[in-house]
């Protein structure tokens, strides 16, 4: 921390007065962990864990080497939420452990409770280790024990973590905070004829069963703890390139391995244009329908929503997007979750690179038409003040503030420097700042520095202050904002509108559209369309029935605005399904504004919601007004 502050001292000088942030927020300074880096920093972390699906519960030790920072420091608090911990020492030699005094202070409902470790005056070391023994709770928010039966094959439970924002505190003792980065090492020990995989290179070989159940990790590269990831399941792996694959249950790896063949292929673009992939191998984790996001870019293993596996490859941004978070994330990190635009924003232009090299520029336009009118809802929907890049999220809980503004509106700042600055000259500016920031965690403060000395002058004149200020610290899209269009798009509302004013359903070229076109279809419905007029889509399309789940989901929110009631069944088992939090949240949502949708919310709900992830109960649970 006194680090970054350093550097924002340096960004102030050289950069626009205006580059502080508003209200008394400390840039770099993580509001959302009680973990002190000025004290102490913890360098790496030794995991010893057993799992047991019977009492879902992860037990054993950490193993923390910590570096002293702070001369006379005499406490170290950790981050902790729900853990039971056990006892605590400072391992002073292998053979030697010492019990440390510690105590867990009083759980804050976002932030969990700090565990503070009471440091002899005799422990004086610049590094040293300590041990903490403890076990996880059931309700762990970072951990998913998915029973058998809501599993692909249904045969073997699945568990796994969702570590970011702030849930790897709910299963491992840690300085919780993006700012601090460890490598780490881990022995896993999982019930026979399980295999567990992490965020890191397995040193035990990970694409053997191993019969003994051990299994072993190493992450050599310094990471935040948010990209700490383990899972637990029955898993099948299959090699897709010489550093790519898939693991996945047995019923769903080929479509996997099919549908995510082109992910060498993007790896090689990347590289291109942002230099090289430093993690060694990139293979996915297709996890059970509750994992609550689409995917998430834990270094090495993206763990990937089976929802995206539509057969024709048609969804496969997502998986340019966790791969892109290996250079904008993973390697360049937000030093705290007010900056999680310098994460997402630049992403999603990296995945538009990706996507354009790949598939080719009609499809990166559609998608970045789809992506800004998501933006757009945001925008209309939130207050201003959650529509600035850098939020003010001191006191509420990151996961409760996941719009779309870090990601689109962050991409379009990137995509309106292109504009003033060129293709080539965007593309070195960041394959730079990649360089330059390698394995740190940065601020807002700190991204605008850079640029203010490494890309402005290129081009002086180009861009002003008062525009970058803009794009920075006010609410909304700068009225100078470059919007993406789609002439592919603009056939498919020529199509709608005829539909709507009367053609048949049967003419519509729907065999050759993909996801794109049949959601941007449905998207521009107007408030109502007629029972009959839907039944005749449904019936010539077969939408009730379709299997892809992008096109289910905008298909159901026409079908709930309409009260379109042969659609109710499939809204059910869609609910019951799946619980990607960004495909049911909007559904709940659009139940609940009549007092009939609402009761059918409710009715849907109660079933549904044991089968979710904590984190989409704990989005829901506010929607529908109820708790456990
Ligand atoms: N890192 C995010 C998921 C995330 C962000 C989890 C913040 C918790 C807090 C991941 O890379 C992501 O953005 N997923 C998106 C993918 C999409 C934008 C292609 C998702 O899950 O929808
Ligand atoms: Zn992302």
């Amino acid at each position: 921390m006194k680090k970054l502050i350093a550097t924002f001292a340096v960004a102030v000088s050289v950069g626009a007065q205006a580059a502080a942030p508003a209200d008394g927020i400390v840039a770099g300074r993580d509001y959302h962990s009680y973990a002190d880096p000025s004290a102490f920093v913890v360098k790496h972390l030794d995991l010893n864990l057993q799992a047991s699906f019977e009492e879902k519960s992860l037990s054993g030790v950490a193993d923390l080497t910590v570096k002293r920072v702070g001369a006379d420091a005499r406490k170290l608090t950790l981050d902790t939420r729900d853990l039971v911990i056990r006892q605590v020492w400072w391992v002073k030699a292998a053979d030697d452990l010492k019990t440390l005094r510690f105590t867990l202070g009083v759980r804050d409902p976002m932030l969990g409770a700090p565990l503070t470790l009471d440091l002899p005056r005799e422990l004086d070391a610049p590094e040293f280790v300590v041990r903490v023994s403890y076990q996880t709770r059931p309700e762990a928010s970072g951990l998913q024990w998915v029973a058998a039966a809501q599993t692909a094959d249904r045969t073997h439970p699945f568990l796994f973590t969702q570590s970011q924002a702030i849930h790897a505190r709910s299963w491992i003792p840690l300085q919780d905070s993006p700012q601090v980065r460890m490598t780490y090492t881990a022995t896993i020990r999982v019930p026979r004829g399980m295999r567990a995989v992490m965020s890191a290179e397995s040193y035990t070989n990970p694409k053997e069963l191993l019969p003994d159940g051990v299994y072993k990790f190493r992450m050599p590269q310094a990471i935040p703890s948010y990209l700490v990831a383990l899972a637990v399941a029955k898993l099948e792996f299959r090699a897709t390139g010489p550093r790519t694959g898939v693991y996945a249950e047995s019923s769903v790896v080929e479509a996997a391995a099919k549908e995510f063949s082109e992910t060498e292929q993007m790896i090689e673009v990347s590289e291109k244009l942002f230099g090289p992939y430093r993690w060694g191998r990139y293979d996915l984790l297709i996890l059970p329908p509750s994992f609550p996001f689409g995917g998430m870019e834990n270094p090495r293993l993206s763990f990937i929503t089976p929802t995206v596996i539509a057969g024709d490859r048609s969804l496969t941004a997502l998986i340019a997007h966790e791969l892109a978070h290996s250079w904008s994330g993973n390697l360049v990190t937000n030093a705290t979750w007010r900056d999680l635009w310098l994460n997402e924003g630049f992403t999603v232009f990296l995945q538009g690179r990706i996507v354009r090299a790949v598939y080719g520029e009609r499809r990166e336009q559609m998608e970045e038409v789809l992506d800004l009118s998501t933006l757009r809802s945001d925008l209309a929907d939130l207050p201003p003040s959650d529509l600035v890049l850098a939020m003010d999220l001191r006191g509420r809980d990151p996961d409760e503030v996941f719009t779309q503004v870090p990601y689109i509106k962050g991409a379009l700042f990137i995509s309106w420097l292109e504009s003033r600055f060129g293709a080539a000259g965007i593309d070195a500016f960041l394959k730079s700042y990649f360089d330059h920031f390698q394995f740190q965690s940065i601020t807002t403060e700190q991204f605008r520095a850079y640029l203010e000395t490494n890309l402005l002058p290129k081009k002086p004149g180009a861009v002003t202050a008062a525009e970058i200020d803009e794009w920075i610290t006010r609410p909304g899209l700068p009225a100078f904002a470059v919007l993406p269009v789609s002439d592919a798009f603009d056939k498919v509302d020529e199509q709608r509108k005829a539909w709507l004013g009367g053609t048949a359903a049967a003419s519509l070229p729907g065999k050759d559209w993909t996801t794109h076109e049949w959601v941007h279809f449905l998207d521009g419905f107007p408030g109502t369309v007629a029972a009959t007029k839907l039944a005749e889509l449904d019936a010539v399309w077969n939408l009730t029935q379709t299997g892809n789940s992008e096109v289910a989901f905008s298909w159901l929110r026409v079908a709930i605005a309409n009260d379109y009631a042969p659609a109710y069944p499939r809204l059910e088992s869609y609910l019951t399904a799946i619980g990607r939090r960004k495909l049911i949240k909007p559904l709940y949502e659009d139940l609940m504004k009549t007092p009939a949708g609402a009761e059918r919310a409710r009715a849907i709900y109660s079933r549904a919601r044991p089968n979710y992830h904590p984190i989409a109960t704990a989005t829901l649970d506010a929607i529908l007004k109820r708790g456990n």
